[in-house]
């Protein structure tokens, strides 16, 4: 090449997919890996019902199906999602308020690039790595965090987060997962309505990913952001990729408020959209699909099946795991992921689990061989031991150590299974060097 060509990255690795090519390997020499680290529910088995099949098979029938949509999104379906908004009775919003986007993957990276260079949004920590990558790579600077607190059933420090908005005045807008990604805690009403008033009284918008609004178990209640932003700017980003669920379709989207009553807020949606413009439309099919699944009678059912479920393998999950020795946990009731935390200092550089097979335990130890942070070495070992394949809990950007497993397996008896050799190896990995 006559120039180097390619950008130079932050450095920063995108850990829920990285950890599939360490497992791969594995796979090669012969190890069965229980595929825990992607929230990903159609990969974990979850079986797509008919009728939904069949709402797909009418809309590949028609032409309109293979053409490009507007480029905000399918009228119809702005339509039908600004109404589920505005049946609630608190903010209103018209279908011009929606933009679609491929995925909430896309709508994110779109966000955090049409936002000026030295200003930046502060984020919960630990933090879905997608928002965190996005915002890094937006500024080139280190990220601004509040943190969840373990101890406290993951909920937010709610004064760190005035704290540092109230010092570091490059801050102009708070990122929120409701219910979250990696923790799973669940926002109550009280703790969303103070985050609102620190975006009201400091002049910011608001980012809700709401992803997993309608995944919620146990009894945990939570709003939405329109239900209590009143005349606060902000965004709420939303998808089918965890709710249908259908991940591959790629499609999510961005529900604007209050875009009219802020100009600064209003350029900053003017400039996502131009840059969705020049890339001209989103997915159409699944856009078409939203008003005919989500109003389909069967909709509620499966839904509730599914929470139904998870709540299940979250309780298993909770009960085998909250009276170990060497770790914390919180029951999971939100979303589909529950994070394990180490004690402190009960990790070091010379634990080890037992793996017999040559070849997998040398791979292992070459990658643990290199300085890395101690809940990755033990998923490594964890990985060549037993094919479990989790996310270490650093990844998330957080100097807790832990991991993330998933509530996905529809296998109840194989889940239990998994959890208790999890426990297991937790004990004999921290006992094999103290
Ligand atoms: C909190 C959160 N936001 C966004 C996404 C990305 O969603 P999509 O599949 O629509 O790109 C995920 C996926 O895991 C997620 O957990």
């Amino acid at each position: 090449m006559r120039f180097d060509i390619a950008k130079s990255g932050s450095g920063l690795v995108y850990e829920i997919r990285n950890i599939v090519n360490v497992a791969k390997q594995l796979k090669q020499s012969g190890v069965e890996v229980v595929w825990e680290n992607i929230g990903d529910p159609v990969q974990k088995g979850e079986k797509i019902p008919d009728w939904m099949r069949e709402v797909l098979a009418d809309l590949l029938r028609e032409d309109s199906t293979y053409g490009d949509s507007p480029t905000k999104g399918m009228d119809a379906t702005r339509v039908f999602l600004a109404e589920r908004v505005n049946r609630r009775g608190k903010v209103q919003i018209t279908p011009e308020d929606i933009i679609f986007f491929n995925g909430l993957g896309d709508a994110i990276a779109r966000a955090y690039s049409a936002i000026r260079l030295e200003v930046r949004i502060i984020m919960p920590e630990p933090t879905y790595s997608t928002h965190l990558l996005a915002e890094v790579h937006h500024a080139s600077f280190p990220p601004n965090t509040y943190r969840m607190n373990p101890y406290c059933d993951w909920s937010p420090d709610i004064n760190e987060l005035e704290r540092k908005v109230k010092s570091h005045k490059a801050i102009v807008g708070i990122l929120v997962i409701n219910p979250d990604n990696p923790t799973g805690y669940v926002y109550p009403e009280e703790t969303l309505a103070r985050i609102v008033d620190i975006a009201r009284r400091y002049d910011l918008f608001l980012i809700f990913d709401e992803t997993y609004q309608n995944i919620i178990y146990n009894g945990k209640k939570t709003v939405p952001l329109s239900d209590i932003i009143g005349d606060v700017p902000g965004i709420s980003m939303k998808g089918i990729s965890k709710e249908f669920p259908w991940p591959g379709s790629r499609c999510g989207w961005m529900e604007i408020y209050n875009a009219d009553k802020d100009q600064a807020f209003a350029r900053y949606i003017d400039a996502i959209l131009t840059q969705k413009m020049s890339e001209v439309c989103s997915t159409t099919l699944p856009q078409m699909a939203i008003p005919r699944i989500m109003g389909h009678p069967e909709y509620e059912s499966c839904l509730a099946e599914r929470l139904r479920h998870y709540e299940k393998l979250s309780n298993i999950a909770y009960g085998i795991l909250k009276d170990l020795p060497y770790v914390m946990v919180n029951r999971t009731c939100g979303a589909f992921y529950m994070t394990i935390v180490f004690n402190e200092a009960v990790l070091n550089s010379r634990q080890t689990l037992p793996i017999a097979q040559e070849d997998v335990r040398g791979y292992i130890e070459r990658l643990v061989a290199e300085p890395i942070e101690s809940d990755k070495r033990f998923v490594y070992y964890l990985l060549g031991a037993t094919g479990i394949c989790v996310i270490p809990l650093t990844s998330f950007f957080t100097d807790i150590p832990g991991f993330r497993m998933t509530l996905l397996e529809r296998d109840e008896t194989k889940f239990e299974q998994v959890v208790r050799t999890l426990g297991e190896k937790i004990v004999q990995y921290v006992e094999s060097a103290r």
